[in-house]
C-alpha cells in the first residue's frame, strides 16, 4: 500500500491530519521534556508517532524539516548549560509488537541484513532491560567525572553534572587502569519502593506527587538546587559505551565484554543482561523477563535486543537517528487512557476512607484495571478527577492502580468537582478529618461492618481486654460466619455454636466461652483503649479514666471538657467527643453492660489538685529505702513527673549512694539535691523548705 501510494500527492485531508499529528506530538514531546508534566501515556504517544511515520513514508513531501519524527526528542532548557555530544545520543527502533513475534522479526531482519544464509548459525544478541528513566551521558577525562548530560535533542543536551554526583551509584572517579577518557551512557532512574516513599513525602506535605518515576527522576536530575536533586533518591545502570580514548589492555570486541569492563570500572551494570543466541534466545528472553516485571523494583517498559559482536554492529551501521542492530521489544504498558464512571468510597479497616475511581476496563501493564486509587480528598483536588473524565492509569508492579492525571482536553462540560463524604459509606457514622491528618476516618469504630474484624481483634487483645483465645483469625472466622457482627455478640456465643465452626475442637470452645465470661470482670482504662478510639492509647485511656472516674463523665465530656486531662490535646479530645456522640456506639456500650461487663469507678482525680503536680523528679544513685520502681510509681501517684536527665526544668534530683554524673549536673545547675530522707518526706506531701520556683 504505501509503495503504490509513495509517488501520489497528499490529498487535503492527509495533509490536515499531518499536520494535526505534527502539532500534537510536538505539543506531547514539549509538555513531556520541557514540562516534565507529560500530557498522554506513552503508548498513545507512539501510536500518534507511528501514524506520522506512516503518512511520511506514504507521501515524502509531507516530511518537514521540523517533523517530530526527525527529532529525538526535548528541549535543552536556558537555565542549564548546552553540552554538545561528541557523539550523538541515539534512539532506538520500537517493535511494538508485544508478542513474541517482534523478536522473530528483529532477528530475521539482522540476518537479512547481513546477507547470512539459512544454515548460518544463530547471531549471538545482548539482551538487556529498557530501564524506564532518562538517558544520561557520563565523560570520565583522566578517570574523573566532568560532565554529565542528559540527551535534550541527541546532537546537544543540559550539564546536569551538579545533580548527577548526588547519584551514589555513579563512580565520581575511576579505577588508575581507566582510559584516559571514557564516556559511558546509561539510564537514571528511580526505583519504585523510592518513588512511593517520595509521593507519599509529597502527600504527607500537601505537594504535588509525580506521576511516575520516570517523571520524578527526570524532575530530579534537572533541578537547578542540587540539594533538591539529592533529596530524591536516584539510580543508575551503564548499557552503552559512547567514547574511550587511551584503553590500556585489550580492546573488547563485543558489547557484552564492554559491558564487562564497564562493571570492573565500577559502574552499575544490570545482572539481567545476558548473551543469548538467535531469535528462540531472544523470545525466551522475552517471556522470562515479562514473568519478572513486577517483582522487579524498577519500572521497565521492555527489553533491548543488541548485535552482541562490534565488527557485525558496524555492518549493520545505522539509519537516520536509530542504529540498524538494536531494538526495543515492548511489553504492554503501564500506563493507558480510560474513563471515570464514578467514584467511589472505600472504608477501609482501620477506617479510613479512601475516594476510589471506578473506571471503564482498561488492561493496562499485563492486567486489566476497572478502580484506580485518588488516595485521599486532597490528591483528588489537586488531580481534579471528575466523572466522566478521561484519564491516565498506571499500574506498575503489585502497586495499587493510580490516576495519575486527568487529560483535560477530553472533559465533556462542567462535571462537578469532587467532594469527600462527611458520613461514612458503609455505616453512615460521622466521618472525620483531624487537624494535620490526609484522610478522612469513619467514627463508627466498632460499629461499623468495615472495620468491624479490626475492631474486635482489638478490644479482644492482650493490652485491652485479654480475651485469650481470641485472636484475629477466630475473629475473621466468627464475622465470616455471621455469629458476630458487633461487641456485645461476642457475650452472647455459646460452647455449642462454637464447636460448630471448623477447626474449633470442644474444649478450645469451652475454654473460649470461660475467658469471655472472665473479661466481664473489667478495668475500665483497658476497656476504654479496647474501644479502639483513634489517638486514644494505653496512655490517654489510663488519663481518662482517672481525671473523670467513670464511664458516663468520659461520654458526657465536651471537648473543651476532655482538653483538661492530662496530655489530651484538641486532636485527641475531638476524636474521643466524636466517638461517644454517636448513637449506635452508645447504644453498643449500653449492651455491653446489660450483658454483664461492668469494673470498679475511681474517684475522679484531677491531675491539677494532687499535691506534686508539676514537680519533676530525677533519681539516681542506688536508693536503700525504696525500689527504683516503687519510688517513681509513688511520685507519679502524687502527680510528679520522673524524668531520666536533669535540667534547669528539674525540682528535685534525689540522690542515693555513689551518685553520679546527674548529681554533678544537679549542683552545677543549682538544682535542690536530696537524700534519701527529704524523699520520704516528698512523698508525705512534705515539700522541703527550699523547694525552687
Ligand atoms: S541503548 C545506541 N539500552 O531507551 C543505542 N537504551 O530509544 C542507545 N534505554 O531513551 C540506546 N534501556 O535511554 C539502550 N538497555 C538499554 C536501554 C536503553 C533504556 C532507553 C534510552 C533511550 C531509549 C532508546
Amino acid at each position: 500500500m504505501s509503495d503504490l501510494l509513495a509517488n501520489a500527492a497528499p490529498s487535503a485531508a492527509v495533509l490536515v491530519h499531518a499536520t494535526q499529528l505534527r502539532q500534537q506530538l510536538l505539543a506531547h514531546q514539549h509538555a513531556y521534556h520541557v514540562l516534565d508534566e507529560p500530557t498522554v501515556p506513552d503508548a498513545e504517544y507512539d501510536k500518534l508517532f507511528a501514524q506520522l511515520q506512516q503518512l511520511e513514508s506514504n507521501y515524502s513531501e509531507l516530511r518537514t524539516p521540523d517533523s517530530p519524527t526527525l527529532r529525538v526528542g526535548g528541549a535543552v532548557l536556558p537555565a542549564f548549560q548546552s553540552v554538545a555530544h561528541k557523539v550523538a545520543m541515539l534512539s532506538i527502533r520500537t517493535e511494538t509488537d508485544t508478542t513474541s513475534q517482534g523478536a522473530q522479526a528483529y532477528d530475521a531482519r539482522m540476518r537479512k541484513e547481513l546477507e547470512l544464509p539459512e544454515s548460518a548459525p544463530a547471531i549471538d544478541y545482548v539482551a538487556e532491560l529498557k530501564f524506564d528513566g532518562l538517558a544520561m551521558s557520563l565523560r570520565y577525562e583522566a578517570g574523573v567525572l566532568v560532565c554529565a548530560a542528559t540527551r535534550g535533542d541527541g546532537a546537544v543536551g543540559e550539564d546536569v553534572t551538579h545533580n548527577v554526583r548526588t547519584i551514589g551509584q555513579i563512580p565520581l572517579r575511576l579505577p588508575s587502569d581507566a582510559p584516559q577518557v571514557l564516556e559511558v551512557r546509561g539510564e537514571v532512574y528511580m526505583a519504585r519502593a523510592d518513588f512511593e516513599a517520595l509521593n507519599e513525602r509529597q502527600r504527607e506535605a500537601g505537594d504535588k506527587t509525580f506521576v511516575n518515576p520516570r517523571n520524578a527522576a527526570a524532575g530530579a536530575v534537572r533541578q537547578l538546587d542540587s540539594n533538591i536533586a539529592a533529596s530524591r533518591p536516584l539510580s543508575f545502570f551503564a548499557y552503552a559505551l559512547a567514547t574511550v580514548d587511551g584503553l590500556k589492555g585489550t580492546v573488547p570486541t563485543s558489547h557484552f565484554e564492554w559491558l564487562q569492563q564497564l562493571k570492573r570500572w565500577g559502574f552499575p551494570v544490570n545482572t539481567l543482561t545476558q548473551v543469548v543466541q538467535g531469535s528462540a534466545g531472544l523470545i525466551d528472553y522475552h517471556q522470562r523477563v515479562a514473568a519478572q516485571r513486577d517483582a522487579l523494583a524498577f519500572d521497565i517498559d521492555g527489553v533491548v535486543y543488541k548485535v552482541n559482536d562490534i565488527g557485525l554492529q558496524r555492518r549493520l551501521g545505522f539509519v537516520s537517528r536509530e542504529p540498524r542492530w538494536a531494538v526495543a521489544h515492548k511489553y504492554p504498558a503501564q500506563e493507558q487512557l480510560t474513563t471515570v464512571e464514578a467514584i467511589d468510597i472505600q472504608v477501609g479497616r482501620t477506617g479510613k476512607l479512601t475516594p476510589v475511581a471506578k473506571l471503564a476496563p482498561v488492561f493496562v501493564g499485563g492486567v486489566t484495571v476497572t478502580n484506580a486509587t485518588l488516595h485521599n480528598e486532597d490528591e483528588a483536588r489537586r488531580k481534579d478527577v471528575r466523572v466522566g473524565d478521561t484519564v491516565i492509569v498506571r499500574r506498575a508492579g503489585d502497586v495499587i492502580p493510580e490516576v495519575v492525571s486527568v487529560v483535560l482536553d477530553k472533559r465533556d462540560g462542567t462535571p462537578p468537582q469532587f467532594t469527600m463524604p462527611r458520613a461514612c459509606p458503609v455505616c453512615a457514622s460521622e466521618a472525620i478529618r483531624l487537624e494535620g491528618e490526609a484522610d478522612y476516618r469513619c467514627s463508627g469504630g466498632l460499629v461499623c461492618p468495615a472495620q468491624r474484624k479490626e475492631a474486635i481483634a482489638h478490644f479482644a487483645s492482650r493490652k485491652a481486654m485479654d480475651i485469650d483465645g481470641l485472636g484475629v483469625k477466630l475473629v475473621e472466622q466468627l464475622v465470616d460466619a455471621g455469629l458476630v457482627h458487633n461487641l456485645a455478640d461476642l457475650y452472647r456465643l455459646d460452647a455449642a455454636t462454637l464447636a460448630g465452626l471448623p477447626r474449633m475442637a470442644d474444649k478450645s470452645a469451652h475454654n473460649l466461652i470461660a475467658a469471655l465470661q472472665a473479661s466481664k470482670a473489667a478495668q475500665l482504662p483497658r476497656f476504654l483503649f479496647g474501644l479502639g478510639i483513634r489517638h486514644v492509647g494505653e496512655a490517654t485511656a489510663k488519663a481518662l479514666v482517672k481525671h473523670f472516674g467513670n464511664l458516663d463523665a468520659i461520654m458526657n465530656a465536651s471537648t473543651d471538657d476532655l482538653a483538661l486531662v492530662a496530655d489530651v490535646g484538641p486532636v485527641v479530645a475531638l476524636s474521643a467527643h466524636t466517638f461517644f456522640a454517636q448513637q449506635p456506639q452508645r447504644e453498643m456500650l449500653t449492651q455491653l453492660i446489660n450483658l454483664g461487663v461492668h469494673w470498679d469507678d475511681v474517684a475522679p482525680q484531677n491531675a491539677q489538685d494532687l499535691p506534686l503536680f508539676g514537680v519533676t523528679v530525677v533519681l539516681t544513685g542506688s536508693l536503700t529505702l525504696y525500689g527504683r520502681d516503687d519510688a517513681k510509681a509513688a511520685l507519679e501517684a502524687l502527680g510528679a513527673k520522673v524524668s531520666g536527665s536533669v535540667s534547669k526544668k528539674t525540682s528535685y534530683v534525689v540522690a542515693g549512694e555513689a551518685a553520679g554524673s546527674k548529681l554533678d549536673k544537679a549542683t552545677a545547675l543549682g538544682v535542690t539535691v536530696l537524700d534519701e530522707a527529704g524523699l520520704t518526706a516528698l512523698l508525705g506531701g512534705l515539700h522541703p523548705p527550699q523547694r525552687p520556683q
